[in-house]
């Protein structure tokens, strides 16, 4: 590639990013400096196949993600399929052929999306999964957070609060591989207590596109299956766990029935303020996204990355940076999710 080059060593590396970081994983291979490219030329540019922008926080993926590869001088072209396979497919192959250096996918269909690695690769182009894992095809790198202590921590919180009772499990989606993840961390948490006999499942549910209104669906069956007596509700993320609520609302037992949920979204944290939710798990983003930006950055130059873990997609061991998830209470979320500006004094307890 013709480009005019300067490297800074800046040492704002990736390590160093993490180390920043009081609650993520410090990476072994910490080497990866922060390039800046200084170029009459058309600058390197990565493609972000979304999945979805209906949710809060897939907006801040996409603006701070959009920030993150600015700054290292860098363009991007984003596209997000709100849940069509077709076209995220679609999608991705124009970004192929508008001449992107990379792709960073976030991917509905954990096996659909399978084709476009392919055909990036076959356009010799790598491949990162932002956040979602793709499953058979040879990712280049997959960054997220550690999806299994998502749904560990929820299980625990929610533990701690009702120790013996019937539960309820709200999976997210089955075509997503997060959703998987989480329900394994949940049910190995829960585990000893169902061997015990002291907690009992008594509904368990996947949720087609983690769509509220099937959440919402799913707790009005379980309701009515089990009498309405249920004693804790896990759900796989905050927008579930809103149509849970209200399902619960119907009732009469929202801030009776205790609910967890997952990404500190804040409809869910002003919830948790007024005591119709009980936790949530925060996953500060902006860590991901500058993460995935510095590393985009770094193979889009093919230079090497070799993080020490790696997860299995059924095709091969992919390389992996797994960020740590914060499990929020009313207790903490001063000090995590507001301390970290990612929702303001304001927004979380203003009347607005
Ligand atoms: C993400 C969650 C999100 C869910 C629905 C999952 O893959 O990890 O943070 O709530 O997708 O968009």
């Amino acid at each position: 590639m013709k480009l005019v080059k300067r490297m800074l060593l800046l040492l704002v590396g990736v390590g160093l990013l993490v180390a920043c970081t009081e609650n993520v994983e410090t990476l072994e291979n910490p080497d990866v400096e922060e390039d800046i490219w200084i170029t009459d030329e058309a600058p390197l540019k990565i493609g972000f196949a979304m999945d979805t922008l209906k949710e809060e926080r897939w907006l801040k993926d996409k603006a701070l993600f959009e920030t993150a590869i600015e700054s290292h001088g860098l363009e991007v072209e984003i596209a997000a399929a709100n849940g069509d396979d077709a076209l995220q497919i679609a999608q991705a192959e124009e970004m192929i052929q508008n001449g992107i250096d990379l792709l960073v996918i976030v991917p509905h269909n954990a096996e659909a999306t399978a084709a476009i690695v392919h055909k990036a690769h076959g356009a010799g182009i790598k491949v990162i999964a932002y956040d979602r894992l793709v499953k058979n095809a040879e990712i280049d790198l997959y960054v997220s957070f550690d999806n299994e202590k998502v749904g560990e921590l929820q299980a625990e919180a929610m533990m701690k609060l009702v120790p013996k009772g019937n539960y309820v499990f709200i999976g997210g989606a089955p075509t997503d591989n997060n959703a998987h993840l989480l329900k394994k961390g949940v049910f190995n948490a829960l585990q000893p207590a169902i061997d015990r006999g002291d907690i009992k499942i008594i509904y368990d549910e996947w949720t087609e596109d983690w769509n509220p209104e099937y959440a919402f669906a799913h707790m009005a069956e379980a309701l009515e299956i089990n009498d309405n007596q249920i004693d804790a509700v896990i759900s796989a993320n905050d927008a579930t766990a809103g149509g849970a609520i209200e399902a619960l609302e119907a009732q009469g037992l929202a801030g009776v029935i205790p609910v967890a949920g997952q990404d500190a979204e804040l409809a869910a944290v002003r919830r948790i303020v007024d005591g119709t939710q009980m936790m949530t798990v925060y996953k500060p983003i902006q860590d991901l996204s500058e993460q995935v930006a510095a590393l985009a950055v770094h193979l889009a130059q093919d230079k090497e990355f070799h993080p020490t873990v790696s997860i299995n997609n059924g095709k091969s061991e992919v390389p992996a940076v797994l960020l740590e998830p914060v499990a929020v209470n009313n207790d903490n979320l001063r000090d995590t999710i507001i301390a970290d500006g990612f929702h303001s004094e304001d927004d979380v307890y203003g009347t607005e």
